[in-house]
């Protein structure tokens, strides 16, 4: 009775988990939660106090469809920090990067176009090009390249119906980045069969180390960027993001922003500018190096119990872990875990099919506390299932 296109869309197996965690912590029992994409802090205190005067100062009208001026001017000034220049026309704000999914989809996605993905990878992005009538095609990318195409798999990919590719680095749910040289070549690639490639950048900021490059835009100018108030600006229920596009693209997609959307949340928008301000930056890098200091930690307590991280991560806050030592599928390991110990975890099945069934996503978006009782009932658990460590 709905459409077609609608039924092709797979509800996310962690939602059911979400469902009977909550059931338990409704029954009083004590979850310990690795399924959350999401960071566990609250918004930075300057960036709420800059939403409230906002609001306060009626702050609250549709704003212009590619976003407030000073908010793209701001953009731009993040980038010139780390040594690229964007222009702030060349930016427009988005409802998160996934406003700016649907966007991209709708610019460069006709019916039946191919769009390049990976597997595994951020589960929506097989959506955005379903929904305007286009077709996903999954690379299956390989733990020995740290879960990236390489070049020979990428252009072996691309057919003669391929129209754009769509890769992340850091990547979700492996926390990977593509290197620098990789991105030039297959860019270049892209560019050479009148193709596009989109970047999605929503983890950049969140790198345990230097990162390899502070943007795509510092290896090529060209790519079209998604990113994100989501998840190092912690923001998420914000709903707000930015794309920068080539400036020819940028009349194209705001006149679609308009219809789809009219504007951005405008508060949002207001409070997102002091996201950059000294205060906030100094509360965020603070919350980067908590995250690096909980990814040690639960990957050193993993590797205790036997499990394999075949990839560490470059950033973001997942580590992408190989349980085939458990001899269970991702899916009877995620629910047993859940079940029995109320340890939630993400199977590999959300983010594709490829070895899908060996593999679960932890999320350190939780305290220190939480991961060290996570992997005391982990353990508790490999014991009561006579698996050893
Ligand atoms: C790789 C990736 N892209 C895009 C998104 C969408 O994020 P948002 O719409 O909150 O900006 C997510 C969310 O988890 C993600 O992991």
């Amino acid at each position: 009775m709905f459409s077609a296109r609608s039924n092709e869309v797979s509800p996310f197996v962690v939602m059911q988990l979400l469902q009977r965690a909550s059931e338990y912590e409704n029954a009083g029992k004590t979850v310990v939660h690795f399924e959350v994409g999401e960071p566990d802090f609250a918004t930075a205190e300057p960036i709420v106090a800059a939403a409230q005067q906002a609001i306060a100062a009626g702050r609250t009208k549709y704003t212009s469809a590619q976003g407030i001026p000073e908010l793209r001017q701001k953009i731009s000034g993040f980038y010139s920090n780390m040594g690229i220049e964007v222009a702030p026309d060349r930016v427009l704000i988005t409802s998160g990067a996934s406003g700016g999914l649907t966007l991209l989809a709708s610019l460069l996605l006709d019916p039946d176009d191919e769009l390049l993905i990976t597997d595994p990878g951020y589960p929506c992005n097989d959506v955005f090009a379903r929904l305007v009538g286009a077709r996903p095609r999954p690379i299956p990318v390989q733990a020995q390249n740290r879960f990236q195409p390489t070049l020979a798999e990428f252009s072996a990919a691309w057919t003669a119906q391929t129209r754009a590719a769509l890769l992340a680095s850091p990547a979700n749910p492996t926390g990977t980045m593509l290197p620098a040289d990789d991105l030039a070549a297959m860019a270049a690639y892209a560019a050479q069969q009148e193709g596009f490639l989109i970047l999605d950048e929503i983890y950049q900021g969140l790198n345990h180390g230097p990162s390899i490059y502070p943007s795509g835009l510092a290896v090529r100018d060209d790519l079209f960027i998604l990113n994100s108030f989501s998840k190092f600006f912690g923001m998420t229920g914000w709903r707000l993001g930015w794309v920068v596009v080539p400036p020819e693209a940028i009349a194209p997609m705001t006149k679609l922003a308009q219809n789809l959307f009219i504007s951005p949340n405008a508060p949002a928008q207001y409070a997102a500018l002091a996201a950059f301000d000294d205060d906030a930056m100094a509360i965020h890098e603070q919350r980067k190096a908590t995250f690096a200091q909980r990814a040690v930690m639960l990957r050193d307590g993993l590797l205790d119990l036997g499990f394999q991280i075949p990839v560490i991560p470059d950033g973001a806050f997942y580590l992408y872990v190989d349980i085939s030592h458990t001899g269970m599928p991702s899916m009877d390991f995620c629910w047993q875990l859940l079940d029995q110990f109320q340890v939630a975890v993400t199977p590999g099945d959300d983010f594709g099919e490829h070895h899908s069934n060996s593999y679960v996503r932890f999320a350190y978006t939780t305290n220190q506390q939480a991961i060290d009782l996570g992997l005391q009932r982990i353990k508790q658990a490999l014991t009561a299932w006579g698996i050893g460590y």
